[in-house]
């Protein structure tokens, strides 16, 4: 880890603005989808490079159901485009892939390649990518109570339920939570992202569109982290 960046373990991005990048220059809104995962890789590198542990990006939420077909569909070959590119760099660098959502409501060939990506890297030990992928925070945290009502009525569990605890039913089981998460496109929502995990996250909206966030952006994003004082609810010491 780099020696500036000791506490930005986990980096989480909302990545927004694909679609008005592109029109801005006269293209399809699949386009900037295009241009995004291709800065996937590119933020993936740098964000190793500054020493981040975990960086859990929002590709697709439950609600991005709702636009056209066509949107719907390129973005679901995405994946396939993006690991059959990137993979084997992936490997090379020790990257350690993970999926957050239900991906079972996936089309059979996205879920393969998803699959695929998260058992091929599973023994790797270098950055934590996560991919949020008809992922809901909500629908998460519903999920995790259900889960955990069962092991109660099951008695593997018991009502004594502490946030640890409760943490290992979630979708980001096992990681630590949020440090901070970055928004692009000028956006001020959260729009259902990692509800839990975001407790006490610092929070950075930038002005770029997902596809033109450069390393140098996060490079000056996580310097502002580190250049805030976090309480954690706590007063600082005299
Ligand atoms: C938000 O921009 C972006 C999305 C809904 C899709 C994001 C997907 C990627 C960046 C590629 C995913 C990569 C992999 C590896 C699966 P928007 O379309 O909402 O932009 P707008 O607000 O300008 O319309």
């Amino acid at each position: 880890m780099s020696e500036e960046n000791k506490n930005c373990r986990h980096v989480a991005i909302i990545m927004d603005g694909n679609g008005r990048w592109a029109k801005a220059q006269g293209k399809p809104r699949t386009a900037g989808h295009l241009a995004g995962a291709d800065n996937v890789r590119t933020i993936a590198i740098a964000a190793s490079n500054l020493g981040v542990e975990y960086l859990t990006l929002y590709a697709f939420s439950t609600e991005n159901w709702k636009r056209s077909a066509d949107e719907v569909n390129y973005i679901m070959k995405l994946p396939s485009f993006f690991f059959g590119k990137y993979m084997k760099e992936f490997i090379d660098r020790g990257f350690r892939m993970h999926m957050l959502g239900e991906l079972d409501r996936l089309p059979a060939e996205t879920r393969k390649v998803l699959d695929d990506a998260v058992e091929q890297s599973k023994q790797n030990t270098g950055l934590n990518l996560s991919i949020a992928i008809n992922y809901g925070s909500q629908r998460e945290i519903l999920l995790a109570a259900k889960h955990y009502a069962e092991d109660v009525a099951e008695g593997k569990a018991s009502l004594d339920l502490s946030e640890e605890q409760f943490e290992s039913y979630l979708m980001t089981a096992g990681m630590p939570n949020v440090d901070l998460l970055i928004r692009t496109s000028g956006e001020l929502r959260i729009s259902n992202y990692l509800l839990w995990q975001i407790a006490y996250a610092e929070l950075e909206f930038v002005p770029e569109a997902w596809p033109e966030f450069t390393p140098e952006v996060l490079a000056r994003c996580i310097d502002q982290f580190n250049n805030r004082d976090r309480r954690f609810g706590g007063i600082k010491d005299e």
